[in-house]
């Protein structure tokens, strides 16, 4: 399976700022790299147009992510994106449930399901976030808590409509603190949520991605990247850096 590897850009960098970053790391990207994974960077939503445009125009092969998606499809909800919207802007893909969004803004497990069936009813690829806090990695409960988030975040889901899903395991306690989980961990939980999503009615063996997110760098990269099980990274920080960027991207063995 071909592995992808996804720059979470959060709330940096305004249009000019992200259409720089974009055309860097396309300067550095050998071909044979963007043949053989997938390349995909969610900029804040002022930045998609111009990425987008940037993007058809010059024929790149990088794709785009939105960093969030409304719960409703139409009407009266001011500020919000719509699924449909964002598919006429070409997106492929959308983060959804990420642990900020989760803790910050309150996205509780139901909203979070329907941000996912929107995204599918409009045939945008779900970067289905979900991981635990310390808390509940200390206390020893967070595999019962993980497989909880799942079962409601993709809930309903039906194989006829599910064409490809990015399911993207971050601990909290990872994200932004430069404390990489350790293999042995993103191991266990992922084999963990490969054998419940296995079991449940969208399960296609070929449609599904499992990856990994949380202080991934040039450091970390070449071991968790070359795991068998991981099927890509979600990269925050180290993204914001062309450089860190494309390191993080070279470390796959192809
Ligand atoms: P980080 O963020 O790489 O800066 O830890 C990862 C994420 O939030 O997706």
């Amino acid at each position: 399976m071909k592995k992808i590897i996804i720059g979470n850009w959060k709330l940096n960098l305004d249009h000019l700022e992200a259409i720089q970053l974009l055309q860097k790391i396309n300067y550095s990207l050998p071909e044979s790299i963007e043949d053989n994974i997938e390349i995909v960077l969610s900029p804040s939503f002022t930045s998609i147009r111009s990425l987008q445009t940037v993007i058809s125009s010059d024929k790149l092969k990088i794709k785009l992510s939105s960093q969030n998606v409304s719960q409703y499809s139409s009407g009266a909800y001011t500020g919000e994106i719509s699924a449909a919207q964002l598919k006429k802007l070409e997106i492929e893909y959308a983060i959804v449930g990420h642990s900020e969004r989760r803790t910050l803004f309150n996205e509780v497990d139901s909203v979070v399901n329907d941000k996912v069936n929107r995204l599918i009813d409009s045939d945008i690829v779900p970067i289905f976030c979900f991981g635990e806090s310390i808390d509940e990695r200390k206390s020893g409960t967070y595999l019962n808590f993980i497989e909880n988030q799942i079962d409601e975040g993709l809930k309903g889901l039906r194989k006829d409509k599910v064409n490809k899903l990015v399911v993207a395991y971050e601990p909290i306690w990872a994200i932004g603190t430069g404390e990489v989980a350790s293999l042995e961990n993103i191991v266990e939980v992922l084999d963990y949520v490969k054998n419940i999503i296995k079991k449940k009615p969208f399960f296609n063996d070929d449609n599904i991605k499992f990856i990994y997110g949380g202080s991934v760098s040039p450091n970390n990269a070449e071991d968790i990247l070359n795991s068998k099980i991981v099927d890509g990274a979600l990269v925050g920080g180290a993204s914001l850096d062309a450089s860190k960027f494309i390191e993080i991207i070279k470390a796959v063995e192809l």
